[in-house]
């Protein structure tokens, strides 16, 4: 089962497949390709996001990138697991 952005890329990239359909994990999350997307740095300025809070996550985004940070927070997990 295909669930993280890493494992749907490497299948692509090992040109196992041409195409990624994701179907349990987006019931669980919806927004799992723009998830995906933001992963990988390709968001941009959050175009593709809703617009009602796009805009605000282009401006959130980039003040946390500035601070080094991500938007997922993954870099607090990393530090609270050592
Ligand atoms: C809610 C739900 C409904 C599904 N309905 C069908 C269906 O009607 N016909 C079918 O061939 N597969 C159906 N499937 C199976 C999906 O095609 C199959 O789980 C998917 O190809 C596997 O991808 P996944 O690992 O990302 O879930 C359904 C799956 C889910 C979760």
């Amino acid at each position: 089962m295909i669930r993280t952005p890493e494992f749907a890329e490497r299948i692509l990239q090992d040109d196992r497949a041409d195409l990624i359909f994701i179907a349990r994990q987006m019931l669980f999350n919806p927004f799992w390709a723009l998830h995906a997307a933001e992963h990988f740095g390709l968001t941009g300025e959050f175009e593709n996001w809703p617009e009602q809070y796009g805009w605000w996550l282009a401006k959130w985004g980039g003040a946390l990138r500035a601070k080094g940070e991500s938007l997922d927070g993954s870099e607090k997990y990393q530090e609270a697991a050592e």
